[in-house]
């Protein structure tokens, strides 16, 4: 029961040493042995001793105190303390700093092992226990961790849904209204809002809003409370539990997104209202992104067609019937565009396009482009050229870059046989697809110096009958219906 177990004995009396020890040798035991408190100390620095077995009287420490610096060193240590007399002090002060048992010499060696078997048993637990407790403390390392790891995702993620909903915007959206709702909605708020802000008036102008229905109360951002913010430099207002921050656009503030918490969310920590400000500020953030770009895009916009809208002009002065053409041709495309069910972004090309789409004209000569007589081949190679230069042109203007791609596809056919790149089905943008059935509508039911306009009704058949190889069917079939029931007249 002792076999291998790793024993030391310390007594100043070197009899008693190698009785114990031979004693205990042959019960299998591996004996240290020291005659001073400073020798055993070091034996048990150095070696993994299980049982020690200490005279209360040493040369240089008292057995108890030695007994308090070995549990130091090696808390796991089951001490037994010998002495040949022996008073209650002593057993009780032992006792008390963490001895196993007490043996008064002289003492039977049955009794010995008995007593140093309970010591060990005594000394397994204490390791169990504290094996036990150390397992328990990292399951609370885990568990911190766990909650710390699942709080950094969830702001990950939350930054992720912010930035997901912005990046969906698209121009079609009020930025206003969707920075107030995604506030409200991330952030658990009771009401969001969005003040347009007057610097010179100091007033605060309430833009759009979202909360929840049971919210009753009233809560008024005041503006000279919000000027007085303003000049602190401070990132966000609080007050009570409403967070507010600044929407600043180049430099400028341009109003204030507000939001108040919920009132089963008011008793938040200072962390989750450090979190609220992060994302308020955010949300703020890409709010002003946004709007940003849309000035940027919308002036750059605005240029490019004031350029462009004058090279019609110079082609409508070669050819008043252009004009004409080109502005009747448009209206019949965004009706058509409407019936077909496009998007925005679509009848958007559409309105950009139409009024332009022979913009490539301004580069085929006047003799080709004002004859007054059917064109020869020659010359109709040429004026084929027409929706390939308006690409050219178009082109230089990346922000325009889709609407050259229809200009450029606006006389390919159904059936692959159109200019200038031979597409054919769903290959050809369905707004070029619409802009020819619209475009040779237009043309056929106009005067023209070389031949008379051809009444709606023969036109339609025309087309009708072309549906499938110079048109797509459906876009002819959808056309049909609409100038039919009246919905687009000339
Ligand atoms: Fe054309």
């Amino acid at each position: 029961m002792l076999e291998n177990k790793r024993v030391l004995v310390v007594d100043d009396n070197t009899d008693i040493i190698g009785a114990l020890s031979d004693f205990l040798e042959l019960n299998g035991c591996k004996i240290f042995t020291a005659t001073t408190g400073k020798d055993a100390l070091d034996i048990v620095k150095h070696e993994d001793i299980e049982v020690a077995l200490l005279d209360v009287r040493l040369p240089d420490i008292s057995g108890v105190n030695l007994l308090d610096l070995l549990k130091k060193e090696n808390p796991a240590l089951a001490v037994i303390m010998m002495t040949g007399y022996s008073t209650h002090k002593d057993i009780i002060d032992a006792m008390k700093k963490g001895a196993s048992d007490f043996l008064l010499k002289p003492f039977e060696y049955d009794n010995l092992i008995m007593v140093m078997i309970r010591a060990l048993r005594e000394r397994s637990l204490m390791i169990e226990r504290e094996r036990f407790s150390k397992s328990l403390e990292d399951k609370k390392k885990i568990e911190i961790l766990n909650r710390e790891l699942q709080s950094k995702i969830q702001e990950l993620t939350t930054m992720y849904n912010i930035s997901t909903q912005f990046n969906r915007l698209t121009i079609y959206d009020d930025v206003y209204e969707k920075m107030v709702s995604i506030a409200y909605d991330v952030l658990g708020a009771s009401l969001s809002r969005f003040y347009f802000f007057d610097a010179n008036s100091r007033e605060l102008i309430l833009f759009k809003e979202k909360k929840d229905k049971e919210t009753f109360e009233e809560y008024i951002l005041e503006p000279d409370e919000i000027y007085a913010f303003l000049n602190t430099g401070k990132r966000c207002y609080i007050k009570n539990d409403t967070l507010t921050v600044p929407i600043i656009i180049k430099g400028e503030v341009i109003g204030f997104l507000s939001i108040k918490k919920r009132k089963n969310t008011i008793e938040i920590s200072p962390y989750q209202t450090e979190n609220d400000i992060f994302f308020l500020k955010l949300i703020g953030e890409q709010a002003s992104f946004q709007i940003e770009n849309r000035i940027l895009y919308e002036s750059l916009f605005e240029n490019v067609l004031k350029t462009h809208m004058s090279l019609i002009t110079a082609i409508n002065k070669r050819d008043f019937y252009t004009e004409n053409h080109c502005k009747r041709v448009t209206e019949m495309s965004l009706s058509l565009a409407d019936k077909l069910g496009l998007i925005n972004v679509e009848k958007d090309i559409l309105r950009v396009v139409g009024p332009i789409h022979d913009l490539g004209k301004i580069g085929i000569p006047d003799t080709i482009l004002l004859k007054s007589g059917k064109l020869t081949d020659k010359e109709y190679d040429i004026m084929k050229t027409h929706s390939v230069l308006g690409q050219e042109i178009l082109s230089q203007f990346e922000i325009l870059s889709k609407e050259s791609i229809i200009i450029r596809a606006h006389h390919e056919r159904f059936d692959g046989l159109g200019y200038p790149d031979g597409l054919s089905g769903d290959n050809i943008p369905i707004c070029a697809r619409i802009l020819a059935v619209c475009d040779t509508f237009d043309a056929m039911t106009t005067d023209r110096p070389y031949r008379t306009a051809l009444s709606v009704e023969d036109t339609l058949k025309e087309i009708e009958r072309c549906a499938g190889t110079q048109f797509d069917p459906h876009i002819v079939n959808i056309f049909i219906k609409m100038i039919k029931n009246g919905n687009y007249g000339k």
